[in-house]
């Protein structure tokens, strides 16, 4: 009989997580065979700051709008789908349809629709397959990182399935351990961009319903027990505490996490309880807050058995007072725009350093202090650059428009992706403020609807401040701020078009504005559409003239209102969308931008510019 080596012996006495999860895998499919169930990806907070092998390039790609990869003709979910990325054998009893490596090829990260003509308005299935090699260590997990993918996606490494994700701008990982093998491996996607009325976004939504991997893809491997989330905050009120939590997966009680902040010779450990998480509160001395003037950004180590995070992190407070919003105590007024995540020059979905530094810096250059990620959350890279570069931020979960608010599973889906964004991007010291939806009818299943998120929120996060972007509506020149749903937010946010949808510019002039919340208000939205160098009177729609006048008749108006504590004009840069198609003006563009998309700067740009510049808008208290 062979001896066992160590080795070998140690296997036998202490079996490799690779080892359960494989046995667990030949459980479940012995049990069903068919039943090609994976678990549900996790979230790791601070992902981008772990090292990774990263999977973006160039992946082959097969447009499916049949979906005949994984469903049979009488549409029941294949077990021999295209995940398997078989190769035609001679002498196959059947043929095979697909080959990969025949197949043309996508970049990822990036959107379809705009890297090939033929695809700009394809919405449905797309097959992405790329091969890997790697070389896995022993007792670690293998996670298949996804920044986003656009909207309904599933996952397969070396034909095993390993996720499926609804939801189109919130990162999730799948645990890919049992399915990856040393040497040579491949990853299959399937991503579908249809829009279904139950989805979150539902069908209507005023920008591109841009498909595909569209964010990094790359694999992240962590030891058996390893940090998957932690928030770490300055306490409010109190000098310098910070303050949080590390919640460390597969770890005993009692085992030991560490925080450190070499810069500020801060030191502090703390013991897991039972449910996995180390509380942290400890002092610093010398701490230099963040904040837009001054984004002081701080090296931020945290450990846990083998595994650690090196984060880079601010440390502010933010909270309400009254009608005013306090950062780090003191009162602010937030000189916004709003952001879609269209990247500039090329178009498509938003998603490197450079779009982001594109969009923060013409942000910066209009005198901002904070931006309206909208609608949608936006990619880490941007939140990371706002942290940089100094600019508050609003995100957003994609509650847009006219939700099936009396659906249950929509709720969960609104749900999900919130826990995803929160989660994910909880440390970002330039976040102030979650925003759980855009422009939703002031139904009572609505108002419920969202008020469970709101809590939710607030359960997940009481470190930041709840909004909502609300419609207004009228009575002659008054506008009204009452929609039911400002009751359960601590900053009321709102949309008007005076000038643009409704009325004139000098409209504005006579209306005043009803508040019916002692809160912070922010307006939203404003604004109307130009297309870049055309010029008229500023009587003629489309011109820049036009769009300018807007604003110069807009600030006064919002000057009046004496709880108005910021702005996020609509919108920062054109963007593509569906419903915008009037030839030669907006060309599938929505032209509210203050600066279109080839980067052209309108004439509404300076006049919001001077007013920021000069501080003649808005007051802080
Ligand atoms: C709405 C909506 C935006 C849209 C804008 C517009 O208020 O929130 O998503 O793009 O108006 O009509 O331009």
């Amino acid at each position: 009989m062979k001896l066992l080596s160590a080795r070998m012996f140690a296997r036998v006495i202490a079996p490799s997580p690779r080892l359960i999860a494989l046995v667990a895998l030949l459980v479940a499919l012995a049990a069903a065979p068919g039943a090609w169930s994976a678990p549900a990806p996790i979230v790791l907070t601070g992902a981008d700051r772990r090292p990774a092998t990263s999977l973006n390039g160039e992946w082959a790609t097969i447009v499916d709008p049949y979906f005949s990869g994984l469903f049979s003709f009488h549409h029941q979910e294949k077990s021999n789908g295209w995940f398997l990325n078989r190769k035609a054998r001679p002498g196959d009893p059947f043929p095979t349809e697909y080959d990969f490596s025949k197949a043309p090829k996508l970049k990822v990260p990036g959107d379809w629709n705009t890297q090939h003509e033929s695809l700009l308005y394809y919405e449905g299935p797309v097959w992405y397959e790329r091969d890997f090699t790697y070389q896995p260590r022993e007792r670690t997990h293998i996670f298949l990182h996804v920044g986003a993918a656009n909207y309904h996606s599933w996952f397969w490494v070396n034909g095993q399935k390993a996720c499926e994700h609804e939801g189109g701008y919130t990162a999730f990982n799948c645990d890919v351990t049992s399915a990856v093998h040393a040497g040579a491996n491949f990853v299959v996607a399937a991503v579908d961009n249809t829009r279904h009325e139950d989805n979150v976004p539902t069908l209507e939504t005023d920008w591109w319903n841009y498909g595909g991997l569209t964010r990094e893809i790359s694999l992240i491997e962590v030891p058996d027990a390893f940090i998957d989330q932690y928030d770490l905050h300055l306490s409010r009120g109190e000098g310098s505490a910070i303050e949080g939590w590390v919640h460390v997966a597969g770890s005993q009680p009692g085992a030991k996490v560490e925080v450190e902040i070499p810069e500020l010779n801060a030191k502090t450990s703390a013991d897991v309880g039972d449910d996995g998480r180390a509380a942290i509160h400890f002092s610093v001395e010398g701490l230099k807050r963040w904040s837009p003037d001054t984004p002081k950004l701080y090296k931020v180590a945290v450990r846990a058995g083998q595994d650690s995070v090196d984060e880079l992190m601010g440390f502010r407070t933010v909270e309400t007072r009254g009608t005013e919003i306090l950062l780090n105590g003191k009162p602010i007024f937030l000189r916004g725009v709003s952001i879609h995540a269209e990247a500039p020059y090329r178009t498509g979905r938003a998603y490197s350093d450079k779009d982001a530094e594109t969009l923060l810096g013409w942000a910066k250059e209009l005198g901002c202090n904070f931006v309206r990620l909208a609608h949608y959350p936006h990619d880490e890279t941007m939140l990371r650059a706002a942290d940089r570069m100094g600019l508050l931020v609003w995100s957003e979960n994609p509650v847009y428009w006219a939700l099936e608010f009396d659906n249950p599973k929509v709720l969960a889906k609104a749900e999900q992706q919130l826990d995803e964004e929160i989660n994910t991007s909880r440390n970002h010291a330039a976040i102030i403020l979650w925003s759980m939806a855009n422009e939703t009818p002031a139904t009572e299943v609505r108002t419920q609807f969202i008020e469970t998120l709101a809590s939710r929120a607030r359960g997940l996060d009481p470190t930041r401040l709840i909004t909502a972007a609300l419609l207004v509506r009228g009575e002659g020149h008054t506008k009204i701020v009452d929609d039911p749903l400002g009751k359960a937010l601590d900053v009321i946010g709102a949309n008007e078009y005076i000038g643009w949808y409704e009325g004139k510019p000098e409209t504005a002039d006579v209306t005043k504005w009803q508040i019916d919340y002692q809160k912070p208000l922010i307006m939203s939205e404003f604004g109307g559409g130009a297309k870049a160098g055309l010029h008229g009177a500023e009587t003629v729609r489309w011109t820049e003239e036009y769009q300018a006048d807007i604003f110069r008749h807009q600030l006064p108006m919002l000057n009046q209102i004496d709880q108005l504590r910021g702005m996020s004009p609509w919108v920062l840069m054109d963007f593509r969308s569906p419903n915008r198609p009037l030839a030669g003006i907006q060309d599938e563009f929505n032209r509210k931008g203050l600066i279109s998309e080839q980067g052209e700067k309108k004439q509404a740009f300076s006049v919001l510019q001077k007013a920021y510049k000069d501080g003649t808008i808005g007051k802080a208290e």
